[in-house]
């Protein structure tokens, strides 16, 4: 098998990672939910050597995420696990969960499971980055994301770009606060809460 291949990673990987460098300069291990192909992890964690990084995705993930690693070993990148939102968690020492472009594609049940869950993995100061398309109140959406999300919904309707601020209640309710949103090319934002 070939590994797989996501385009729009190999746009949004260094900008990415360029906030990640000053975001986790404190932190010790990420969990990355939903990792996909593996290209973002295999692009963040020599950027980031001090802290390790753990790939995880639904078990038919995981094959294509370890083609990756294989070719392009790190030390600080761990193995993928599997990891469905929706299902037990297993259990892993991490101060920070990092997320790109899930929230869009997950069920909101799962969406609400992985914040909630993850919100609960969490230690006091651990952080929670989410990336993607997201709908701001008071703000119209960008024309490239009001196409994208109709693409979403033609695909399932229990996809599409999610509304920030339904986010950050469910954020709050598993006592993360909200430090940061960033604005990031493409029209997609990098969001981050931390646990109280
Ligand atoms: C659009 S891809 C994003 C992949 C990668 N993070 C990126 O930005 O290129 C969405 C990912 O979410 C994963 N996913 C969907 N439902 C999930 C669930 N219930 N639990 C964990 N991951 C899930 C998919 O398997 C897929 O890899």
């Amino acid at each position: 098998m070939t590994a797989p291949f996501a385009n729009a990673t190999i746009k949004n990987r260094q900008p990415i990672v360029e906030e990640l460098k000053k975001l986790l300069r404190n932190s010790n291990k990420v969990l990355e939910i939903g990792s996909g192909t593996g290209q973002h992890a295999i692009w963040f964690a020599p950027r980031l050597p001090w802290l390790t990084w753990l790939p995880s995705d639904l078990p038919v993930k995981l094959f294509g995420i370890e083609r990756w690693i294989k070719d392009f070993p790190s030390d600080n990148l761990a193995q993928p696990i599997a990891l469905d939102v929706s299902e037990s968690w297993p259990i892993t020492e991490h101060d920070v969960i990092f997320s790109a472009n899930t929230a869009h594609i997950m069920q909101l049940q799962e969406v609400k499971k992985m914040i909630a869950n993850g919100a609960g993995s969490l230690p006091s100061r651990g952080l929670f980055c989410l990336y993607g398309p997201f709908i701001f109140e008071n703000t119209a959406l960008a024309k490239s994301n009001i196409k994208f999300n109709k693409k979403l919904q033609d695909l399932h309707p229990s996809m599409g770009i999610r509304k920030f601020h339904d986010l950050n209640m469910l954020a709050l309710a598993g006592s993360m606060k909200l430090l940061e949103i960033n604005s990031m090319p493409a029209n997609n934002h990098l969001i981050v809460w931390q646990k109280i």
